[in-house]
């Protein structure tokens, strides 16, 4: 048995998007990595000018031929690409395999998607993300490529300005599900990212060929709410409940009749019932001890978010 070389050249793709530029920080903090991102052309992210970073320009469509040659002396990549892209990512893996890359961690950051629940309730991201992991799974069997799929649960910072986990802070309004007490798991993005950097680093063995759990906290909608009223003093936020069987049909529904809006309010189900592979003590073991991970306070999530939100800001 020989050692294998250790992980050192590693190319981002996404690094302009919300969690990955995130990623790029942290995958750049680490001194013994060369980092490559692999831009759209009509990527619109502002990079700080760094010399320790190659950007590579492709078109939109992320040809075969370019990311093959992009690939080459790489030794993983990590895909941090929008939710709506992800099926993309069966030629990107063919690509990776194409070129020797040895590790692809997919863009997924969310549940687990390999519950068929989850698969059922949303097919264009659950399902979506649950069929690349399956195909991963099924070339490394062959042991073509080795894969790490990240599961964060939700990041209740990001997701306080964007209106997720049914909160409309804004409007000062809520949205729950059944009875509120189902359970989520919750990561901070800083420990998303820090978890990709650990497991291509000192924990190469332990997230090898595997979902790795993360969870600082679960929280429940009823604990979420309660935590944001408080920490917007006091108030008290209207509070609309919702059948969650009842309007996931009604969603799906319009998901067919071409809804965007629908698509994320599935996703949302998914996360925030505790009945769709959300609640990681449910689903696997939970890595962050494994990992170093300090964790993040609900407290302290829901205090950031909050200020994302005044900063008008993602
Ligand atoms: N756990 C959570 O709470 C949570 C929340 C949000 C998202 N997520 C997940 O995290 C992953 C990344 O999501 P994100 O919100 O960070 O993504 P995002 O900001 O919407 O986009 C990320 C990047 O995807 C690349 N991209 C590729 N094809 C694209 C296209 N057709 N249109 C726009 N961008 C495209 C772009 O990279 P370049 O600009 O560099 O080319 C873009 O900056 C997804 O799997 C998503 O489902 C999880
Ligand atoms: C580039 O890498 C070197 C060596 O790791 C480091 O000292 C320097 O701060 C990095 N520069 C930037 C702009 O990150």
């Amino acid at each position: 048995m020989t050692t294998p070389s250790p992980f050192r050249n590693i190319l981002l793709i996404g690094a302009g998007g919300s969690i990955g530029r995130i990623v790029l920080s942290a995958l750049l903090a680490e001194p013994s990595f060369t980092i490559t991102i692999l831009q759209r052309a009509s990527s619109r992210a502002r990079l700080p000018p760094n010399p320790n970073l190659t950007v590579i320009t492709v078109p939109d469509t992320y040809p075969t031929a370019d990311l093959i040659l992009a690939f080459k002396s790489q030794d993983a990549v990590v895909n941090c690409m929008t939710t709506s892209s992800v099926s993309e990512q069966y030629r990107i893996i063919d690509a990776a395999i194409a070129a020797g890359v040895r590790r692809y961690s997919p863009s997924e950051y969310g549940l687990n998607n390999a519950n068929a629940a989850a698969q059922a309730l949303s097919s264009s991201v659950f399902a979506a993300k649950g069929a690349v992991q399956a195909y991963l799974k099924e070339k490394a069997a062959e042991g073509r490529i080795e894969w790490m799929s990240i599961a964060s649960g939700m990041w209740v910072a990001w997701a306080i300005p964007h209106d997720f986990m049914g909160m409309h802070v804004r409007k000062r309004r809520f949205e729950m599900f059944d009875d509120g007490e189902g359970r989520v798991s919750c990561s901070s993005e800083a420990n998303t990212a820090k978890a990709i950097v650990v497991g291509l680093t000192t924990r190469v063995k332990e997230t090898r060929n595997r979902v790795v759990y993360l969870q600082d906290y679960s929280v429940s909608q009823r604990e979420l709410f309660a935590e944001v009223e408080r920490q917007v003093g006091g108030e008290k936020f209207e509070v609309d409940v919702f059948d969650s069987l009842k309007r996931a049909a009604e969603k799906k529904e319009e998901v067919r009749e071409g809804s965007v809006q629908a698509v994320y309010d599935l996703v949302n189900i998914g996360f925030m019932t505790g009945r769709y592979g959300g609640f990681f003590e449910k689903e696997g073991e939970i890595l962050n001890e494994v990992l170093g991970l300090e964790r993040t306070t609900l407290e302290e999530e829901v205090a950031d978010g909050l200020r994302r939100l005044q900063g008008g800001g993602n």
